[in-house]
């Protein structure tokens, strides 16, 4: 199995390294534009393998895409990443046509590719890769919604003093402030959050849930790239092994919540066909109209997108 990585900054780099030391695949390949940079990191991690016993090729390449030929799954994360005081959506401009040329270099290598969008802006991003690429909707993924998660469940076992390991939950939506994290399908252990902790402690971890990401880019003046490339990773890891694991990914909805023609995080089983099944999940009243919001809001951004592409 062969996975490309594109982008080898901080997210892209983070997501080789994981996909390299646990063995996921034999052979990563990092592509950057910058002289040299993907050709360093490849060799560091490459240097990493005695160390970490890991036996993971990982091959470096200034912008020869050649080097990407045949990969199975390809994990986009170019682009710029936003700066403090700045949204996703303000990235647009710029990621949009960094985004369109680097899926169209990789399909001509890799017709077949699984593709992994980790650009921002996120759900637009991957509606760019997805008329760019021409691919099936199920192969054309956006990673968001494993991280969103991530970062709820982490907040909540802090507030909770348990393992993150035993929270689990779904989010839907965009990858955005109006993203839809959901406490009525969250659970400790098997036993739901809402017996555990006060409501009002829940709303203000749902809330910094969705500033997540924001958080970080005010701490760090840059955005986050551990768990994003981790995330990322886990993606590559349930389509090569064909794990069909359940998880919030973005992909373009075609009937399913109601919502036609619009690209949003909802929960998927993930396998060697990248989406295998979309789950239809029954929202209530509350959950629906905030996924709607969510909707309205990604859609505005892919306006601005079919406005840039003409
Ligand atoms: C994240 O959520 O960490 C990424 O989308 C990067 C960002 O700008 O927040």
């Amino acid at each position: 199995m062969k996975v490309t990585v594109v982008g080898a900054g901080n997210v892209g780099a983070t997501c080789a390294d994981v996909l390299a030391y646990r063995e996921v695949v034999n052979e990563v390949v990092i592509v950057d534009i910058k002289e040299g940079v993907a050709e360093g990191k490849a060799l560091d991690i490459w240097q990493k393998a005695p160390i970490n016993s890991y036996d993971t090729r990982t091959v470096g390449s200034t912008n020869d895409y050649t080097k990407t030929k045949d990969s199975d799954v390809v994990v986009i994360t170019s682009g710029l990443p936003r700066k403090p005081g700045m949204s996703r959506d303000d990235l647009i401009q710029t990621n949009a046509g960094i985004v369109k040329q680097v899926t169209e270099s990789i399909i001509a290598q890799s017709p077949e590719a699984i593709i992994i969008i980790v650009s921002n802006p996120l759900d637009v991003m991957t509606y760019q890769a997805h008329i760019t690429s021409k691919l099936p909707r199920t192969k054309v993924i956006g990673m968001a919604g494993i991280l969103d998660t991530a970062r709820y469940r982490a907040f909540l076992a802090e507030a909770l003093n348990v393992s993150p390991k035993d929270i689990q939950a779904v989010l839907m939506g965009g990858h955005g402030d109006s993203m839809v994290p959901l406490p009525r399908y969250t659970t400790v252990g098997g036993i739901p959050v809402t017996e555990l902790i006060e409501e009002d402690k829940l709303e203000a971890i749902v809330n910094r849930t969705k500033t997540g990401g924001g958080e970080l880019v005010k701490l760090m003046g840059t955005s986050a790239w551990y768990a994003p490339g981790s995330a990322a990773a886990q993606m590559v890891e349930a389509i090569v092994k064909d794990q069909r694991r359940v998880f919030p990914v973005c992909m373009k909805l075609e009937g399913e919540y109601g919502i036609d023609n619009c690209y949003l995080g909802v929960p998927v089983i993930l396998g060697k066909n990248g989406v295998e099944k979309v789950i239809e999940l029954q929202l209530n009243e509350d959950e629906m109209k905030l996924l709607k919001d969510s909707e309205g809001h990604v859609r505005e951004v892919m306006s601005v997108l079919d406005r840039i592409n003409g």
